[in-house]
């Protein structure tokens, strides 16, 4: 199928599978179509209907409530075509400029599962073929069985590469997490479509970073960190990563944060959270080079940042409530001009 989309920018064409989302289609066809989650929570990749026959894959998608179905729109994560189609999407973004690496299509057999906490697990991929992907960045992955992609960060950072992880919450009768902890075993198999995302780490910008990070949404503030560990980047550049939990229960990569924290001492701050705890004095003395506090994770970054947030470049990922009261500090706090605030809601 040849699908066409206009933006007050002009127009552009690519061909689309019966069996992929457009977005997808688009994506790896280096057509920028404007996306945040790409697995139809946030709204963002709304397009109205001009022609062809289409099917929506999810009637509930969270982010249908920001459609108006009288003009016809439809999300283009959520959404196949079944014959050529035309499409509008809102806003004059540039389709053109295709950012790298372009996203594929590719299966992937589960090789490990590790608990890191009691409802927090570390799953290790073996892919078909490589992927080369930028710290920040995330993956969707498909069980078989279960409807739609979910996104996932990923944790390690090297490309090309055929060997990824993920760092991945159950959710209370999630159906893909419930899956995962219960019945999922080495030697299944997915599929997966990545790389995606745009919460990403490039050391040519030669920026201080600050990272607010919940939960498992560690996973793309640990890709960063490796990457910028393996260029050099803390020698030059400071780093402040928040990372917030519930309780003492409730860490997990403490060793591999504390590496991180070694190898640049000088620079690199862990500063690790509780909300709902005090620190354990056993941390405190087993992890000398990490910082422990009791509160919320963007009031910690606020108070230890004071002053000192002028030319950061912001990463933000985990729960949604959480990256929203860090942008919000972030903007009226700390001043940050809100294209140095990169980040991943997790819905
Ligand atoms: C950009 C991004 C990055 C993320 N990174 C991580 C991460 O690194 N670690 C982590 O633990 N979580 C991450 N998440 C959250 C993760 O994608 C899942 O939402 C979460 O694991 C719950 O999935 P579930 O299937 O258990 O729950 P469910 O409630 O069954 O499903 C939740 C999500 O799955 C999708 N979905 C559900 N049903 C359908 C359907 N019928 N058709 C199509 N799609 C459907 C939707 O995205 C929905 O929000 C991320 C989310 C986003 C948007
Ligand atoms: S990108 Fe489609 S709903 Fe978020």
């Amino acid at each position: 199928m040849q699908i066409e989309v206009k933006t007050k920018k002009g127009a552009i064409a690519y061909p689309a599978q019966p069996q992929e989302p457009l977005l997808y289609a688009a994506l790896r066809a280096g057509v920028a179509l404007p996306y945040e989650c790409a697995t139809g929570t946030c709204g963002t990749c709304k397009a109205r209907r001009l022609s062809g026959v289409v099917i929506n894959d999810w009637s509930e998608a969270p982010g249908r409530q920001f459609l108006k179905p009288e003009r016809d729109e439809v999300l283009m994560c959520q959404t196949r075509a079944l014959s050529d189609c035309a499409f509008e999407v809102p806003g004059n973004a540039d389709l053109a400029v295709a950012p790298q690496p372009r996203p594929s299509f590719g299966e992937a057999r589960i090789e490990r599962i590790e608990r890191l906490t009691a409802d927090v697990a570390a799953l290790h991929l073996s892919l078909a073929r490589p992927i080369e992907f930028v710290a920040g960045q995330f993956a969707v992955l498909r069980a078989p069985q279960i409807a739609g992609f979910r996104a996932y960060s990923m944790v390690n950072y090297a490309r090309p590469t055929t060997a990824i992880e993920f760092v991945i919450k159950r959710k209370p009768e999630g159906k893909f997490t419930d899956w995962l902890f219960s019945q999922a075993a080495p030697g299944d198999l997915l599929e997966w479509f990545g790389p995606v995302g745009k919460a990403v780490f490039d050391p040519h910008e030669q920026r201080t970073i600050l990272a607010i990070a919940g939960g498992s949404g560690i996973a793309s503030i640990v890709s960063i960190l490796e990457a910028g560990c393996a260029v050099g980047h803390f020698d030059a550049f400071a780093a402040s990563i928040f990372f917030g939990v519930r309780t003492n229960s409730d860490i997990f990569y403490l060793d591999r944060l504390n590496g991180f924290a070694a190898q640049f001492p000088e620079r690199l701050k862990v500063t690790v959270v509780l909300s709902h705890d005090r620190p354990s004095e056993e941390l405190r003395r087993r992890y000398p080079l990490i910082g422990f506090e009791s509160g919320f994770p963007h009031e910690i970054a606020a108070r230890d940042l004071a002053g000192d947030f002028a030319g950061r470049v912001a990463y933000l990922a985990g729960p949604p409530i959480l990256v929203d009261v860090a942008i919000r500090m972030l903007v009226t706090q700390a001043r940050l001009p809100a294209r140095d605030i990169r980040y991943d809601k997790f819905s």
